[in-house]
C-alpha cells in the first residue's frame, strides 16, 4: 500500500482522487494541502485523513517531513514549480498537472531536482494514456508504418468550452494564468507529437497565429459588458452568458468556482446574482481582458528532416483532435474522439492501398474523462509507485521536456511573426 499526498483539491483534484479511489489496495490519500478550507474539509472526511496530516500550504506539509509515499499535484498552472520543489527535495515522487512550467529554466531546474533527489516525477500527459494514441504508439513502435515524415495534428476546441476556459475562464489571459493558449490547451498535442516521433528531437520551430474573433471591434452594435446586466442585444446572442451558464449550466465546476463549494449547491438565484456581479462568467463574450490566441498553426523540423505541424482553432462547432502521420511504409489517420483510426499501407499488388481500421470505441466508456486518458494515467502512476512495468505511454520528466520545449519555441516564434526558433537542447539533443 502507498500513501498519496494531495496538493490541490480543485476540478483536477477531484478527478485523480476518483481514479485512486478505484484502487484501494494500492493506495490511499493520507494527507492533503489546500488552503481552501471548504475543499480541505472536504478532502479530509472523504478521504478520513487525519487532522495532523491536513494543510493550508505545501510549506507547512514540508517542515513536516517526508508523511507520504508519493504526491499528486494539481495546483494551477503557476503555483506548479513552487509547490513541487519542497516537496521533491524531500524526496516525494510525484504525478504533476501539465504544464509543468512557462519557461525552460524552471523545466530545467525541476528535471535536475528530480534527479538529483531520486524522485520519480510524471507528467499529466492524459492523451498519452488514452486508448487511441497508445495504440498508435505501439502501430508506430511495431514498424508497420516505418520511419515517421510527418506528423499533422489538429485540435477544434468547440465554442462554449473555449468560452468557460479560453476567453471568460481562468486560461484567458497569460499574466494572469501564466500560460499560452498553446501550452495551456495543446502542450498535449506538441507532446503527443514528440513521444510519437521520439528517434529524433525536435529542432526548429516556427509559429504564426492571434486572436481573430472575440475581439471588441466585433461586439454586436450596442453589446453591454456584462450579459445580465446592461446588454440590450443579450436575447440574440448565441453567446450569451444566460444560455451558457442558466440555461445550460455548461463547465459548473468553471461557471460556479466562485462559490468555493459543491457546483451543484449553488442556488439558481446565487448564479444570477453572481452573473450580474462579479462573476467573470458574466462579460460579454467580445468585451473580456483574453489575450490568448483562438488559433495557431505550429511547423516542427525534427533533427533527422522529419517534419510536424499542429493547428488549434477555438470556438468551433464541433469539438475534437485528429491526426494523420505519415511513414516511410504507410500511414495513420484518425480522429480521437471516434476513438479508431486507420492504418494504410501501400499495395504493391494493385498499385494503391490496403487499410485496416483499428477501432477502440469498446474501450472507452461515457464517464471515462479524456478519452480514457485520466483512468489509465493514475493506473500507471500506480505501477510506478509499486515498480511495476509501465505502459508504453507512461511519460516521466524526461520526456515532457522535449514537448514543453517545443511549445516554448513556437510561442517566441508567434511573438516574433512566424521567424525561426531553434531548440539549443542542455544534453545536445540525446535524440539527435
Ligand atoms: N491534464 C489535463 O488534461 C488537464 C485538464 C485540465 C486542467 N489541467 C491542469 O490542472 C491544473 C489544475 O486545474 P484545475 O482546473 O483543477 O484548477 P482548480 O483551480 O480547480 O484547482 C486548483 C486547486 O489548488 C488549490 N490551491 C491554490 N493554491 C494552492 C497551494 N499553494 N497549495 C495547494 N493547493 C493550492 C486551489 O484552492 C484549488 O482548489 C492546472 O494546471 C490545469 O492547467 C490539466
Amino acid at each position: 500500500m502507498k500513501t498519496l499526498l494531495l496538493v490541490g483539491f480543485g476540478d483536477r483534484g477531484h478527478v485523480y482522487a476518483a481514479e485512486a479511489e478505484k484502487h484501494p489496495d494500492k493506495v490511499r490519500i493520507a494527507a492533503i494541502v489546500e488552503p481552501d478550507d471548504f475543499r480541505r474539509n472536504e478532502a479530509k472526511e472523504r478521504f478520513g485523513i487525519a487532522e495532523e496530516n491536513c494543510f493550508t500550504s505545501v510549506e507547512a506539509c514540508a517542515a513536516k517531513g517526508k508523511i507520504a509515499d508519493a504526491v499528486i499535484n494539481t495546483t494551477m498552472d503557476r503555483l506548479h514549480i513552487v509547490t513541487s520543489l519542497p516537496l521533491i527535495a524531500l524526496g516525494y515522487d510525484m504525478l504533476l498537472e501539465k504544464p509543468v512550467t512557462n519557461n525552460k529554466e524552471e523545466l530545467l531546474q525541476l528535471e535536475k531536482s528530480a534527479a538529483e533527489h531520486g524522485c520519480k516525477l510524471m507528467v499529466c500527459h492524459v492523451l498519452r494514456y488514452t486508448p487511441f494514441y497508445r495504440a498508435i504508439k505501439e502501430v508506430v513502435l511495431s514498424g508497420e508504418i516505418g520511419r515517421i515524415v510527418d506528423i499533422q495534428t489538429n485540435e477544434f476546441v468547440a465554442l462554449c468550452h473555449a468560452s468557460h476556459s479560453y476567453i471568460r475562464g481562468k486560461w484567458n489571459n497569460r499574466e494572469k494564468c501564466g500560460s499560452s493558449m498553446l501550452l495551456a490547451k495543446c502542450c498535449h498535442d506538441i507532446d503527443l507529437i514528440c513521444w510519437l516521433n521520439n528517434t529524433a528531437a525536435p529542432a526548429r520551430v516556427t509559429s504564426m497565429g492571434g486572436r481573430y474573433f472575440f475581439v471588441e471591434k466585433n461586439a454586436p452594435k450596442n453589446a453591454g459588458t456584462r450579459c445580465l446586466v446592461d446588454c440590450p442585444v443579450e436575447k440574440d446572442c448565441i453567446y450569451s452568458a444566460r444560455k451558457l451558464s442558466l440555461e445550460h449550466d455548461f463547465f459548473p465546476w468553471l461557471a460556479w468556482d466562485c462559490f468555493k463549494k459543491d457546483p451543484s449547491a449553488v442556488t439558481m438565484e446565487e448564479k444570477e446574482a453572481s452573473l450580474k456581479a462579479d462573476n467573470v462568467h458574466g462579460r460579454c463574450i467580445f468585451k473580456t481582458d483574453a489575450d490568448v490566441v483562438d488559433r495557431q498553426t505550429v511547423s516542427i523540423r525534427f533533427s533527422d528532416g522529419s517534419l510536424a505541424t499542429h493547428g488549434m482553432i477555438a470556438g468551433v462547432a464541433k469539438a475534437g483532435r485528429d491526426i494523420h502521420i505519415v511513414g516511410t511504409l504507410g500511414e495513420v489517420q484518425g480522429f480521437l474522439e471516434e476513438n479508431k483510426f486507420v492504418v494504410r499501407t501501400y499495395d504493391p499488388e494493385t498499385l494503391f492501398h490496403k487499410e485496416r481500421t483499428v477501432d477502440l470505441s469498446q474501450n472507452v466508456g461515457g464517464e471515462d474523462r479524456h478519452s480514457g486518458g485520466d483512468s489509465r494515467l493514475i493506473e500507471d502512476f500506480i505501477r510506478l509507485l509499486h515498480g511495476e512495468p509501465l505502459s508504453v505511454s507512461s511519460t516521466v520528466i524526461q520526456d515532457s521536456v522535449y514537448g514543453h520545449l517545443t511549445v516554448f519555441a513556437a510561442d517566441e516564434s508567434l511573438e516574433k511573426d512566424g521567424e525561426p526558433v531553434d531548440i539549443v537542447f542542455e544534453d545536445g539533443g540525446k535524440r539527435k
